[in-house]
């Protein structure tokens, strides 16, 4: 499917491995000069398809940094078409032996910056009269797992926010929408098996297989699976779709049908 997405500017936050890596990728192969935006990540641009994946050298955690990026991005690159909301993961904690500096931390990484961002981006594009912005959060905003809380609690936030900045915007042209990923092969997933295996004593390939069996199509995704649905809802071709959340998860959840 033609996206129509070339010659534009993205900026896709936490991009240098797993889904924001695979999401930058997708983005630049469509023609886009993508800002990929992480700690890790330096050196030339990098051309991808007919587009190019920029490294930028940012850490979500510094406040400061983070309610500059977008005035940055678009002072550099003359314009911001796409914003890509993704953010590290947080601890894997049991609720009642998360500490509050385990909140404060994932309040720092998963809801400011996602706030900082949006806003500046969103005023942008509001008096632009275009644009689209993406949170990729999880699916356990919609059925919170054990083990969880800290992720469930700050992209429940995160999704209210967006949900709310989607109904402020739409009359000006501009969509905002999110994407909730369910089990996916990342470096993380292989972290989180190898904790559990460790944790359980059990093996990886055990744990893998507890994390299957509650998934339909009995395989965990791959983060190019979630950067094609991120890379649609952002074109536009899904030029009516506003303020969705949508799980990418193999059929993971099974309610709100
Ligand atoms: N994988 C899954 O099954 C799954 C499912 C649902 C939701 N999620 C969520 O989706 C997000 C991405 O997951 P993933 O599996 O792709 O994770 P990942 O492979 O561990 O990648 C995490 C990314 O976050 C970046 N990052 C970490 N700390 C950062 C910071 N302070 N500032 C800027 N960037 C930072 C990392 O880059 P640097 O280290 O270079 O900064 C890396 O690019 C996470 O929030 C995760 O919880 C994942």
């Amino acid at each position: 499917m033609y996206l129509g997405l070339e010659n534009g500017v993205a900026l896709v936050t936490a991009a240098s491995r797993g889904i924001g890596r695979a999401t930058a990728e997708r983005l630049a192969a469509e023609g886009m000069t993508v800002v990929a935006a992480a700690r890790s990540v330096g050196g030339a641009p990098e051309a991808v398809g007919t587009g190019r994946i920029v490294p930028y050298t940012h850490d979500l955690g510094d406040a400061a940094a983070t309610a500059d990026l977008v005035e940055k991005v678009v002072a550099e690159f003359g314009a911001l078409d796409v914003l890509v909301l993704n953010t590290p993961g947080p601890r894997i904690l049991p609720a009642l032996d998360t500490g509050w500096d385990d909140w404060t931390t994932a309040h720092d990484l998963l809801l400011r910056p996602v706030v900082q961002l949006a806003t500046a981006a969103g005023r942008r594009m509001r008096d632009k009269g275009s644009g689209s912005i993406i949170l990729l959060s999880s699916t356990w905003v919609r059925q919170p797992a054990s083990g969880g809380v800290l992720s469930a609690s700050y992209r429940s936030a995160a999704s209210a926010f967006v949900k709310t900045i989607a109904t402020e915007l739409a009359p000006s042209g501009v969509r905002v929408n999110q994407v909730m990923p369910g089990a996916t092969g990342t470096d993380r997933m292989q972290g989180i098996v190898e904790m559990k295996s460790k944790n359980n004593g059990t093996t990886v390939e055990e744990e893998i297989d507890k994390v299957v069996a509650d998934i339909p199509v009995r395989r965990w995704g791959e983060a190019s699976e979630i950067a094609d649905v991120v890379a649609f809802l952002a074109s536009p071709r899904a030029s009516f779709i506003t303020g969705t959340a949508l799980p990418v998860d193999g059929g993971a959840i099974r309610a709100g049908h």
